[in-house]
């Protein structure tokens, strides 16, 4: 059920295989969007009563995502920890919007159960580093529900920096104008529905530059990748003459790390002038 069990530093140790008691005190606690100095004080002073940490892996491509959670607790953490890492189960691809519900809620379901088998091998407290912040396109919150339906869990949310804030802050920009929505979607849905009729469109987890099936003369696009990692990477300009070079810069990075993480802002801007 574990998919494997490490040492998080020198400071940390590892507990036996038959623990005593199970998990029931558990922090969900977002870390942020990749630099590890937005951590806030409120997220390391949760991780510093933390008896286990459950990672849950992505696999190789994107060990990195796991190696930015470790080296956080290694920076901030003096007190002897456990990590548990947990292989994330396979997602069957989907059609339809309603396959794709049924497959997310079948995954989710997976998921919990693996976590609920992680509790149930360990003591102490027990928490989970969530990635930006768990309110924003993350299952962790869903999955943890699941697991307190089915036994007694008390569990609390440090919120972190989303990576929506990460690029407004990259791009010294405001997610609105004034006084206007902001709309927060997927690449999937852009590629269905297009740009928000009014305000902004926020758009993440797009795996298949869905950009390029919008269009318009006054379209701006504010595109970051690896926000606040070493390989960053900003675009910006009006959509119809930045659009290739982000298609291609994207594809160069995807290349070469086999995993990319990008996210944009797009919204009409008035012609100058
Ligand atoms: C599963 S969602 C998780 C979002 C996360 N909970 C948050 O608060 O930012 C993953 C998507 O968030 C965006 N994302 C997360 N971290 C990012 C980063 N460092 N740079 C660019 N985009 C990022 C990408 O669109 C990625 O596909």
């Amino acid at each position: 059920m574990v998919g494997s069990l490490r040492t998080g530093a020198d400071r940390s140790v590892r507990c036996g295989l038959a623990c005593l008691s199970v998990v029931r005190k558990l922090y969900v606690i977002g870390i942020g969007a990749g630099d590890p100095d937005q951590v806030t004080v409120q997220a390391i002073k949760a991780m510093r009563r933390v008896d286990v940490f459950f990672v849950i892996g992505k696999g190789e491509a994107k060990r990195e995502l796991v190696d930015v959670r470790t080296a956080i607790l290694t920076e901030h953490l003096e007190h002897p920890y456990r990590i548990v890492e947990i292989a994330d189960p396979p997602r069957e691809r989907t059609v339809g919007d309603a396959d794709y519900r049924d497959v997310v809620r079948d995954w989710h379901e997976r998921r919990a159960a693996l976590l609920a088998g992680a509790f149930a091998e360990c003591e102490g407290v027990g928490a989970i580093l969530v990635w930006g912040d768990p309110s924003l396109y993350d299952s962790t919150l869903r999955m943890v529900e699941r697991v307190a339906a089915r036994a007694p869990l008390d569990y609390e949310v440090v919120p972190g920096i989303t990576s929506a804030q990460a690029l407004a802050a990259r791009h010294r920009v405001v997610l609105h104008e004034i006084g206007e929505p902001v709309h927060i979607t997927t690449g999937r849905r852009l590629r269905e529905e297009g740009i928000a009729a009014e305000g902004s469109t926020l758009v993440v987890l797009d795996g298949e530059t869905s950009f390029t099936h919008v269009s318009g003369d006054d379209l701006h696009i504010w595109w970051a990748a690896y926000l606040g990692m070493p390989d960053e990477e900003l675009i910006e300009g009006p959509l119809g003459a930045v659009r290739e070079r982000i298609v291609q810069r994207r594809e160069e990075l995807r290349a070469d790390k086999g995993w990319i993480f990008d996210i944009y802002l797009i919204r009409r801007v008035p012609p100058q002038g």
